[in-house]
């Protein structure tokens, strides 16, 4: 099986919506709010799909591209395509279209709580920059996490978490 990452089209709504619904890390998407990401100059979104497959997303990821910074808003895999390499695939994408627009910082939140998103996070590059206590509804806490690219390489500069989690 072999990720195929393609631009997310306004026919791919309602399978991210049900994909973000399923997740156990629901952001609550409604199809208005993807949509109003699909309309935003600034967003860039992308789904994976299974090239043996349909065609319908596996899985998708939201960022917005901010001056020399990419912001990661939402990322999710259906349950049933988990652990098959959509997610570090979509990032890798991500990555490559940060570089390409001289992206420096790639900054994330992410539950304390959510070690599998850590750990993927943690295998390309990122670290955990500070915590946001409370940040969630539940209160609980945003850890910060980033990824330094170098400018001029492309490379992920590597560096020590300056929290410890
Ligand atoms: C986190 C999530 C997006 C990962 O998606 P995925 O497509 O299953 O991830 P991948 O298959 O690309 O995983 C790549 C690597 O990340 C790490 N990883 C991913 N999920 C993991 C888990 N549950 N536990 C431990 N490591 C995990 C592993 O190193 C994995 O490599 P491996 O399978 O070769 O060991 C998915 O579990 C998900 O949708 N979770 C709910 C939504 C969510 O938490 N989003 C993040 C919000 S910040």
């Amino acid at each position: 099986m072999t990720p195929r990452i393609e631009t997310m089209e306004e026919r791919d709504v309602d399978a991210v919506v049900a994909i973000d619904g399923a997740s156990e890390q629901s952001a609550g998407w409604d199809a208005a709010t993807v949509r109003a990401e699909l309309g935003r100059a600034w967003a860039r979104l992308w789904v994976s799909r299974d090239e043996s497959g349909p065609g319908s997303p596996a899985a998708f990821l939201v960022t917005w591209l901010v001056q020399d910074e990419l912001h990661v808003l939402n990322i999710a895999t259906r349950p049933d395509e988990r652990r098959r390499g959509h997610a570090r695939a979509l990032l890798a994408h991500g990555l490559d279209f940060a570089r390409a627009h001289g992206v420096r910082h790639v900054l994330l939140e992410v539950r304390r709580s959510n070690a599998g998103a850590i750990e993927l996070y943690r295998r390309l590059g990122f670290v955990a920059m500070g915590v946001r206590a409370r940040y969630y509804p539940n209160d609980e806490d945003a850890v910060e996490m980033l990824l330094r690219l170098d400018p001029q390489t492309g490379a992920v500069v590597p560096g020590p978490d300056e929290v410890t989690l």
